[in-house]
């Protein structure tokens, strides 16, 4: 023991990371740094390359992975990587939960700190240590393929819940045994688009970083997210992986961040193939790992190009162990030298898809369903027995109800066939199982999405490799629109579930028009035309553009891919078993053409609408019905007159004027009359949730430490400036649903 410190826990990892850097050698030092995917195996990648970490890895080998680094000459664990987003995504029978966006809808960090826990604890039992979640990218283009993976487009809301779910993975510190890594990503302004287009040229300036996308980044920095991961973007010229002022002189040096970097896919290789920066991989390594980067995912030729930089002094050595020495401190502060924590049967067993966890899934399903639509006919009045047609494409699609990064979403070929059938609730299982006695449920599918095809450019690009396959519409189908307008009429209501697919949703698939496809819409047109009244569920990745006939129709629900458990939560709210509580995290456009729809933007435009169309969204962020009446009164503030280090306080009378129960969300917005320089009208700062029973009126207290009302001068400096400031409460962030009252604030 004594010649090998760095296997004796008793000394302090730093001791422990020095002792075992001065072992190894530059080329095992450069495969620390790896991370390479073990989808063809992992014997080849752990001896060739003596990769420090792995990950898109089957459950077997993770199991055969151990063997071999055990068989290495210094028997440095693995850390394993994975993208468990909504739940443990690729492991077959975990609890998969509503996506990121659905979670969103909650507005409830609390109950996202408990999914990530619940996630924590399954994923830690499969032998993977580390999680690249969460995604912290604000969704302002709704055509960006990767909306669903975000919790939607305020900074404030990300922030919350971003750090609930860090907070919730890492659990008690890494020595905890149910604690992974987190992974706060894609670092910073991945989701800044052209024409919604993934991973294209972030135009974004340095003021509109300072202001809408490092905020929340900032928070989990300083909170202790263990893992940061950057995107795929450029700015201005220089990609993300080369940037020294987004890696050094803000995360490292602003915010003092000291976790671990990795790249996102390949992005080595991007620097030498797409953005042609550099010539060879010896300069496109030197200047990756001297930006700051510490892990390199997914790029082979990092293994020598690394090693050839050194030798031609492109690149201090000193500067790899920097690098090694983060990724070692992490496996130390987990605890794998003495226990690699491997895939554990037993606890397997005992930890995934239990009741408790299961229980969490239905809560969130429940809480992530939002209610943009009602005349009244829901919740369904279950007096007398009823006929229900269940009809659309995705009213009984048990795996596309769970949306990206689950099962067979395309990223783990083990699990291709996806999750079992047996754990997952549609909606027409949701209905049939809760259709009180009596009733009659029938089901049509009454259209299809879309087939895919190849590209017309051919199948192959011109190296050889395989071009994606392209979505093809599927063209409305009047035998099934017959079945389907059959059933409506011979039912006292339809519920019908359309929305898109996985084909239109993830990385890649960013889509150019937000219309439901294919069939849909001549299914709804030929719906409306039977006057039964027709329950709208889109369960759709992210918000699409309804036709009139749905906007007409009794009820619409949006239900953002609600996990396993969304079909009984669907039926639940349907039936009016649950009250409807959800509130959008993100903007709904009328027209793809009203792109970007974010309520927080800039607009001091000339007019308010485009000469053939209103730029107002179908709905808002932060709207949501419930089934009952909320009225907001009597905002008052405590002290109108405040100095820079004081708090706004103020309390408002929310009242239940309704009959049913309610989860009401207050919204506090923020105006600051006059900047220095344009800002957004209004942004959100806090939020509470009560429960209101009918005739139940609640004193909400409101808090807003003035340091928040901060704003983005020209200078690109946070500051809050003296003056005039309006506190806007109320259910949404629509304009005409706020109170408001003034306070100001004074000179320092
Ligand atoms: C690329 C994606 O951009 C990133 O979010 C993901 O974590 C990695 N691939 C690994 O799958």
């Amino acid at each position: 023991m004594n010649d090998s410190p760095y296997l004796d826990p008793s000394l302090p990892t730093a001791q422990r990371v020095e002792d075992l850097i001065a072992r190894m050698t530059l080329a095992e030092k450069v495969g620390q740094m790896m991370q390479l995917t073990a989808t063809d195996g992992v014997q080849a990648i752990i001896e060739d390359f003596h990769v420090g970490s792995i990950l898109h890895t089957s459950p077997e080998r993770v199991l055969e992975a151990r063997t071999w680094t055990e068989k290495s000459r210094l028997q440095i664990p693995l850390l394993v990587g994975e993208d468990c987003i909504h739940g443990h995504s690729f492991w077959e029978g975990a609890t998969i939960f509503p996506t990121q966006l659905g979670m969103a809808a909650t507005w409830d960090a609390d109950l996202l700190e408990r999914v990530a826990r619940a996630t924590a604890v399954e994923v830690a039992a499969t032998g993977i240590h580390w999680t690249f979640s969460p995604v912290l990218c604000i969704a302002r283009d709704l055509r960006w393929g990767r909306v669903s993976e975000t919790f939607g487009e305020d900074p404030y809301l990300i922030g919350e819940l971003a750090s609930a779910m860090v907070k919730g993975y890492q659990g008690d510190g890494l020595g905890d045994p149910t604690a992974i890594l987190a992974t706060a990503k894609h670092f910073a302004g991945y989701s800044e688009t052209q024409g919604g287009r993934d991973a294209s040229e972030a135009d974004i300036s340095r003021r509109k970083l300072r202001a809408w996308y490092l905020p929340p980044f900032e928070r989990v920095a300083r909170e202790g997210s263990a893992t940061f991961m950057l995107g795929y973007q450029a700015t201005d010229g220089v990609p993300i992986t080369i940037n020294d002022w987004l890696l050094k002189d803000i995360l490292r040096e602003e915010w003092g961040y000291t976790g671990t970097l990795i790249t996102d896919w390949d992005n080595v290789g991007n620097l030498v193939r797409e953005q042609r920066l550099f010539p060879d991989y010896a300069r496109a390594s030197a200047a990756a790992v001297n930006a700051g980067n510490d892990m390199i995912m997914t790029t082979p030729p990092f293994f020598q190009g690394a090693q050839d930089a050194v030798a031609q002094g492109l690149l201090e050595e000193s500067r790899i162990d920097q690098a090694v020495a983060r990724i070692l401190t992490l496996k130390f502060e987990l605890g794998l030298f003495e226990n690699p924590r491997m895939p554990d049967a037993s606890l397997q067993a005992a930890n995934i898809a239990t009741p408790k966890h299961t229980n969490i899934n239905l809560e969130s399903a429940r809480r992530s369903l939002v209610l943009l639509q009602n005349d009244g006919t829901l919740p369904l009045p279950i007096d007398a027995p009823k006929r229900i047609a269940v009809v659309g494409p995705n009213a009984d699609d048990a795996q596309t109800q769970l949306g990206d990064w689950a099962g067979s979403s395309g990223q783990a070929p083990w699990l291709a066939h996806g999750h079992p059938r047996e754990q997952i609730i549609t909606v027409l299982d949701g209905l049939t199982d809760l259709a009180p006695e009596g009733w009659v449920v029938t089901h049509t599918r009454g259209a299809d999405i879309l087939t895919l095809g190849e590209d017309p450019a051919g199948a192959f690009f011109a190296d050889g490799q395989p071009r994606p396959q392209v979505v093809i519409p599927s063209e409305p189908n009047a035998a099934m629109i017959a079945d389907a307008v059959a059933a409506a009429r011979d039912a006292d209501y339809v519920v019908a579930v359309v929305g898109d697919r996985i084909e239109l949703n993830g990385e890649g698939k960013s889509t150019a028009t937000l219309d439901l496809i294919g069939g849909q819409v001549a299914l709804l047109d030929a719906l409306a035309q039977t006057h039964t009244p027709v329950i709208v569920v889109v369960l759709a990745s992210k918000p699409l553009v309804l036709p009139p006939s749905a906007h007409q129709a009794a009820a619409i629900i949006w239900a953002a891919n609600p996990g396993m458990l969304g079909g009984q939560a669907l039926a639940e709210l349907i039936v009016g078993h649950i009250e409807p509580s959800g509130r959008l995290p993100i903007s709904f456009a009328r027209h793809v053409g009203q792109q970007p729809t974010f309520y927080n933007q800039i607009d001091a435009q000339h007019g308010t609408r485009y000469a053939d169309l209103t730029q107002q969204p179908a709905w808002v962020f932060g709207e949501g019905l419930s089934y009952t009446t909320v009225e907001y009164s009597g905002l008052r503030i405590a002290q109108p007159e405040l100095g820079m280090d004081d708090t706004v306080r103020a309390s408002v009378t929310v009242t239940n004027t309704g009959n049913r129960p309610t989860r009401e969300t207050v919204q506090i917005y923020v105006r600051d009359v006059n900047t220095s320089a344009t800002w957004a009208d209004r942004e959100l700062k806090s939020h509470s949730q009560v429960d209101l029973q009918p005739g139940e009126s609640v004193a909400v207290d409101i808090s807003v430490p003035v340091a928040d009302c901060s704003m983005v001068n020209a200078r690109a400096e946070r500051v809050v400036e003296a003056g005039d400031f309006e506190l806007l409460v109320g259910p949404s962030s629509r304009l005409d649903s706020l109170q408001s009252a003034r306070f100001r604030v004074r000179e320092a």
